[in-house]
């Protein structure tokens, strides 16, 4: 069995074929440079540079695979959730080739992708625990099986790949800020400044990191003689040290959280020994060896992805398609993107979920 995937929900335009043996027969990924000069994510030019090169991304993608179009099995496309324009032009190839293929087309939820991810390169059984953290979304969840997920917990204001990007932002260090941050903090002292860890005493698995960022511009606004984040002037070993407390700060509230979430998992399915991280802020070496060091403490068996596929790829839209499409939940081509699509909406039948059963 052999999926196309496809990805083009934020700045990422990748493409990415893959069989059942969890081989990677071809992927491509192309990350817009075009948003750097604006320190964030330009919806509008982003959807245009998908359209400008999702066609060459899919046939470079196939040519890479060496196999003919004929010989894939299934369509599949992160359908939202995401920046609309892209999500659209991601969508709209996806159910042109499956269309022009006579192949059914797979409607793949981006986090769903995200989520599943590490069960290609690592044997992560179903229920396991997940983190998942990226540019847009921060949650806990318990993956029961493919559609069915349970969230313990969620961020009550930013996901963490945006503090990330903020405090970069703050700091000058450019956009995306994550890996930056953790270039910087690797060399910085975690222990120089003490910053808070929001809702780190609340009984549940929720999390916050609003607070975590408000902290950080003070302290760099106490670098600036009349106290605006603009005229800062912060020595660079100090900037160092800034990113590795702030690092440690967002790991620590990311690691308590999953301590409880861990306790719930355990009591719901004892059987359960998986722990999972995935999502862009998963490619933080960092906090893959907070979490290594936490599931060695609860003996559960730490998995992530590649550190290449943890930010947007195709490779997690073909392996959640091919999930998908082995179970035979497939969609008709009048699906409808989905600007907002919860996870835990992404049951096969769930309302809205537009998915048909083969
Ligand atoms: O999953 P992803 O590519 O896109 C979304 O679905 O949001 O995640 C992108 C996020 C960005 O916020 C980026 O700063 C963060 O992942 N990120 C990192 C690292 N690499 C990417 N955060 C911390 N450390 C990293 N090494
Ligand atoms: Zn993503």
């Amino acid at each position: 069995m052999i999926v196309l995937g496809i990805e083009s929900s934020c700045d990422e335009t990748a493409c990415a074929i893959v069989n059942e043996k969890r081989q990677i027969l071809g992927h491509s990924v192309l990350s817009q440079q075009e948003h750097i000069a604006f320190g964030g994510v330009v919806p509008e030019i982003a959807a245009r540079a998908h359209l400008e090169h999702i066609d060459e991304i899919i046939e470079a993608t196939v040519k890479k695979a060496n196999i003919s179009l004929e010989e894939v099995d299934a369509i599949a496309a992160a359908s939202g959730p995401g920046l609309i324009g892209g999500v659209v032009v991601g969508v709209m190839a996806a159910k042109a080739l499956a269309l022009a293929l006579n192949k059914p087309f797979v409607a793949v939820n981006h986090l769903e992708g995200h989520a599943l991810c590490a069960r290609l390169s690592n044997d992560v059984q179903y229920p396991y625990l997940l983190l998942l953290v990226s540019g847009g979304h921060c949650q806990i969840l318990i993956v029961k099986d493919v559609g069915e997920y349970e969230r313990l917990g969620t961020t009550i204001d930013d996901a963490a790949g945006e503090a990330f990007d903020k405090v970069a932002k703050m700091l000058g260090l450019g956009y995306p800020g994550g890996p930056m941050i953790e270039k910087r903090a690797a060399v910085g002292n975690e222990t120089r400044f003490s910053l808070p860890r929001p809702l780190i005493g609340s009984p549940d698995c929720n999390l916050s990191f609003s607070g975590l960022k408000t902290a950080v511009r003070k302290l760099i606004e106490s670098y600036s003689p009349d106290g605006t984040l603009e005229h800062a002037n912060i020595p660079s070993q100090d900037i160092d040290d800034i990113c590795a407390c702030f690092q440690y700060a967002a790991t620590d509230c990311l690691v308590r959280k999953l301590k409880r979430a861990i306790s719930i998992f355990k009591q719901k399915y004892p059987l359960g020994k998986d722990l999972v991280v995935s999502g862009g802020v998963a490619a933080n070496t960092y906090l893959r060896t907070a979490l290594q060091n936490l599931a060695q403490q609860t003996e559960l068996i730490f998995s992530a992805p590649p550190i290449r596929f943890c930010t947007d790829n195709g490779v997690m839209i073909a392996w959640a398609g091919l999930e998908r499409f082995e179970k035979g939940y497939i969609n008709e081509l009048d699906f409808k993107p989905r600007p907002r699509w919860p996870l835990d909406e992404n049951a096969p039948k769930a309302a809205g979920a537009g998915g048909v059963k083969a």
